[in-house]
Order: C-alpha cells, then sequence, then structure tokens
C-alpha cells in the first residue's frame, strides 16, 4: 500500500496550505472506513472510525493487536460523549470538566452505537477528548469519534514521534500526518469509571492526587482485581519491548551511577554492547518525553544490554514512568532487591 506522509509541524513553512490538505485526506480515509496515523499530545495514535466494525478490523490488522484488547474512542466534545455511552455518571462529568481535553481516558458502560469490535467484547468503552489541535482537527473533520491505539507494532515502544510510525507502520497505512514530536510522551491515564468508586487502571500525567482533588475522595491504582487478573485487558500483553534486554537500578543516585558505570564495564568485557538512559531522579517531564524515543534509539543502535535507573516514584508522574520502566523490562514491578530490579 502507498502511504503518504503529511508535514504538519507547527510553524513549518506553508502550514496552512498542508494542514488543509492533510486534513481533507485524513478524513476521507477515516470517512470511508480506513486507518490514519496522527499525532495526539501524549502519544501517536492509530486511527479509524470508531463505529465501524471494518475500519476498526483495520486497526487491529495493521498493528498486529490481539483482539480482545480494547481501543480508545476519542472525541472532540462533550457533545459526542453522549452517544457513546449509557449515562455519564457526575464523577465522570467533574473529571472532564477538569481534564479534557487532556490525558485522561474514562472508561464507561458503552452505548448500543459503539461496537464490541472497538471494545474488545466488553461492555464498556474507553473515552478521551485529546488536546493536540490536530487530532481534535482531523475528529471534527471526520464528523466520527475516532477509535486509536498508539500506533506502534504491538509489543513495541509507543510512538512519540512521525519516524517511529514510519518505522512501524510504512507501507501498511494510508496515511501519517507528522506532528512532530508529542509534547507528553506516555500514554493517557485510564481511569474506569463504571463502579462506585472510580479506579486508575493505568497511571499517567494525571496523577491520583490530581483525580482525588477533583472528586473529593482518595482515588487509587488497582491494575489487579482481586483475584490477581488484570482488570484491563491490555495490561496481561507484553509492552514497549525493545530487543535488548533492560536492567533498572533503584537507589541514591551516586550508586546507582557508580553501579551502572561497573556493570556496563563488565558487560562490554564479556563482548556485550551497552547502552545507558539515565534521567534526572525527578525529571518527570524530560523523562516521559524522551523514555520510548530512547528504547527505539538503542534498538537501532543494535545493544544488547540497557542500563537504566529509576525516577523517584513518590510523586504520580514518577510512578506513571515507572509503569512504563518496569514494562518494558518486562517485570510487573520493583522487586526491591536492592539496587538491581530486574529479574535476573
Ligand atoms: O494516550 C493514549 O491513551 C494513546 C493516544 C493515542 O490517545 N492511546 C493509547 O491506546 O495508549 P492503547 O490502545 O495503546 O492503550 C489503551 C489502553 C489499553 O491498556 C486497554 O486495555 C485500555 O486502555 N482499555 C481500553 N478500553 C478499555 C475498557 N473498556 N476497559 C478497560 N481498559 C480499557
Ligand atoms: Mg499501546
Amino acid at each position: 500500500m502507498e502511504t503518504k506522509i503529511y508535514d504538519i509541524r507547527e510553524g513549518v513553512e506553508g502550514y496552512e496550505g498542508q494542514i488543509a490538505e492533510a486534513m481533507d485526506a485524513a478524513s476521507s480515509v477515516i470517512k470511508s472506513g480506513g486507518v490514519v496515523a496522527f499525532p495526539t499530545e501524549t502519544v501517536y495514535g492509530l486511527g479509524a472510525d470508531a463505529l465501524n466494525p471494518n475500519g476498526v478490523a483495520s486497526i487491529f490488522e495493521a498493528k498486529g493487536r490481539p483482539s480482545d484488547n480494547p481501543l480508545i474512542v476519542h472525541i472532540a466534545s462533550l457533545k459526542d460523549l453522549e452517544g457513546l455511552c449509557e449515562s455519564i455518571p457526575e464523577n465522570a462529568r467533574k473529571l472532564a470538566d477538569v481534564f479534557w481535553p487532556g490525558p485522561l481516558t474514562m472508561v464507561l458502560f458503552k452505548s448500543k452505537e459503539v461496537p464490541y469490535i472497538t471494545t474488545g467484547g466488553l461492555s464498556t468503552v474507553a473515552v478521551r477528548m485529546p488536546r493536540h489541535s490536530a487530532a481534535l482537527q482531523l475528529i471534527r473533520q471526520s464528523g466520527r469519534p475516532i477509535a486509536a491505539p498508539s500506533a506502534n507494532i504491538s509489543g513495541k515502544p509507543s510512538p512519540t514521534k512521525a519516524e517511529h510510525v514510519i518505522n512501524d507502520l510504512y507501507g501498511k497505512i494510508p496515511v501519517i500526518l507528522d506532528g512532530g514530536d508529542c509534547t507528553v510522551g506516555i500514554e493517557s491515564t485510564v481511569i474506569d469509571m463504571t463502579g462506585d468508586i472510580p479506579f486508575i487502571l493505568r497511571p499517567g500525567f494525571v496523577t491520583a492526587e490530581d483525580i482525588s482533588q477533583v472528586l473529593g475522595f482518595d482515588v487509587e491504582i488497582k491494575v489487579h482485581n482481586d483475584t490477581g487478573s488484570p482488570k484491563s485487558p491490555g495490561i496481561k500483553y507484553r509492552h514497549y519491548s525493545p530487543k535488548a534486554e533492560i536492567i533498572i537500578f533503584d537507589g541514591k543516585r551516586e550508586e546507582v551511577e557508580a553501579e551502572i558505570a561497573k556493570r556496563k564495564s563488565e558487560e562490554e568485557a564479556l563482548g556485550r554492547s551497552v547502552g545507558v538512559i539515565l534521567f534526572g531522579e525527578t525529571d518527570y517531564e524530560e523523562a516521559a518525553h524522551n523514555f520510548f524515543a530512547r528504547l527505539r534509539e538503542m534498538d537501532d543502535l543494535n545493544v544488547d544490554i540497557i542500563l537504566t535507573g529509576a525516577v523517584n516514584d513518590s510523586h504520580g508522574k514518577g510512578i506513571a514512568i515507572m509503569d512504563r520502566m518496569f514494562k518494558s523490562a518486562g517485570i510487573e514491578k520493583s522487586k526491591h532487591l536492592g539496587n538491581d530490579t530486574s529479574l535476573e
């Protein structure tokens, strides 16, 4: 398939003309049941008409995504939400008022209009209003809610630059909108609003504390239910996996740096090539913005092993970043084994 890439980065020469042409092309693809990769403030999305089962099927096919892993439906106004869910709980309205448009996804009981292929067979639907102007424009011009997972091949790190999408999906989809770097860099917070008490299913940059403040009671992160199985179907699948093995070092910063340097020379003495990813301990914006891109760079460099340092997870944004680090390393959470949190 021929893939057309449109440069819609703000400020590039001829922006006005390019965005108009890009939106015409992308919205006609969506309206005719096809898929389009587009930027959001979190990561790039791979979108199709959420109410068109054929369009949604093409998303699963292009990504190689398991069919029981549900998609997030993207909307451009609160009015769009009414047609997607049975009813809008009061708490959902409060969160929408404060955090939309933005990186928060709410799980609600779905309406009949939403096909089961979009929700991975569930009776609930995940909905988010993105903050990126191109994403909002695409939804409006298509006149459809847009179902979109992250625009990566299933299992790979989420795409935060158009080149990541091009590497994964060129030749498989008709249109890629290049909006430059995603500002946030990790995916939205997912919160289950279907029960009396909301639960966070995936931590993100809208933190449990932010949400608790708006709702007036404590909201927790609850990734697993009481029987230990994941509450969100996506959690059980491999995520963000680079080719190399990842080891996360946790502890005092000087010790982490020293451990990493020591391990690096040991590994290199064994003939293994080593990559190091180290962010400031509390530099959450930078870590989120760059983590997935750094993982992909390490793949391009063909390193055998990646050594990285934990960020401080006593802050909600730190929890969101550590969630991605642990998943990329293929471990559930820190085992608190001293300095080295890999499962070797
Ligand atoms: O920031 C984001 O959320 C990005 C951009 C493109 O908007 N999208 C994204 O989609 O990260 P995806 O498909 O990679 O992740 C969606 C997550 C999965 O973990 C999935 O299991 C969960 O949301 N999810 C979707 N619908 C759900 C539902 N009805 N109940 C529980 N979890 C759901
Ligand atoms: Mg994803």
